[in-house]
């Protein structure tokens, strides 16, 4: 159901159901849990994320196992899909959704919680829940207003349209639009940042996140924390006198 390989310097995590879209079952969030944690204790410098198949990346909760739940099951259900997806913030490599076809629903959320996202042409975003008379449950209500603003993910969630990629760029959800093999295009995009040190990219990714979560003053204050300690890196000491000896920085994540 779930395939995680190691290709070049990247982890590569591909969702494996393509007979059900690539549905998010609950054994399959588990494992997805389970492959993200492997991939942040190996030597990757980023974690890809994409589906099996030219026609999803994932199409969401499965919803054959959503009907007939206590409201109990309902609730741990969800608070599991957050849970897992919520690692992806935390995690040591950041990570990239590379969108091959529908990305609905909890498919849609998987993307949301990555780093950053890159659509192929046929990529189709949608938060389709309220035609099943549900809402988000994974996260969608909460990173897509911060990621693409109040009336946008409004307009998302309550009409559960479908956005394709041109779009889905245009407003900010996507990243960059890339052609096929997506996968090589995933890797030299994450060449754009992986060569720099991955304590520098763990410290701006935890200021950026907190910045949407607390008020002005905070947010600035948490930028100095995290600002000294990326100065207190033997990787800072090596970018700066890198620079100063005019020669390319050797990070060593250190
Ligand atoms: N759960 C379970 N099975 C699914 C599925 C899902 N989310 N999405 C697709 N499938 C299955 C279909 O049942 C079908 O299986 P069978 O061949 O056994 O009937 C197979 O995948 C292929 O799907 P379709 O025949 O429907 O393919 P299509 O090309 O006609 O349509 C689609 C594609 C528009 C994506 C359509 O499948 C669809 O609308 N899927 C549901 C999308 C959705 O509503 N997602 C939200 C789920 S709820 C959620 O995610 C809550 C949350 O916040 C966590």
């Amino acid at each position: 159901m779930i395939e995680l390989t190691h290709e070049d310097e990247f982890a590569v995590l591909t969702l494996r159901r393509p007979a059900a879209l690539n549905a998010l079952s609950f054994e399959l969030i588990g494992e997805i849990g389970k492959y993200i944690d492997v991939a942040g204790a190996s030597r990757a410098r980023a974690l890809i994320i994409t589906g099996e198949g030219e026609k999803a990346f994932c199409a969401g909760a499965d919803i054959k196992e959503l009907q007939n739940r206590s409201l109990a099951a309902q609730r741990q259900g969800a608070e599991l899909g957050q849970a897992v997806f919520a690692k992806l913030d935390r995690l040591s490599i950041p990570s990239i959704a590379l969108v091959n076809g529908y990305a609905f629903g909890g498919g849609c959320e998987l993307a949301l919680a990555c780093t950053l996202r890159l659509a192929l042409p046929n990529a189709k975003f949608g938060l389709p829940e309220v035609k099943l008379g549900l809402i988000p449950g994974y996260g969608g209500t909460q990173r897509l207003p911060r990621l693409v603003g109040v009336g946008r993910a409004l307009e998302m969630v309550m009409t559960g349209r479908t956005v394709a990629a041109e779009e889905a760029l245009a407003m900010g959800l996507v990243n960059r639009l890339v052609q096929a093999p997506g996968l090589e295009a995933a890797k030299a995009y994450a060449r754009e940042f992986t060569g720099h040190g991955l304590r520098a990219l763990q410290f701006a990714r935890e200021a950026i996140q907190r910045a949407l979560d607390v008020p002005l003053h905070e947010g600035l204050r948490v930028e100095a924390d995290l600002s000294t300690l990326a100065y207190r890196t033997r990787d800072a000491e090596e970018g700066m006198q890198a620079f100063m000896e005019k020669r390319k920085a050797e990070f060593r994540d250190e």
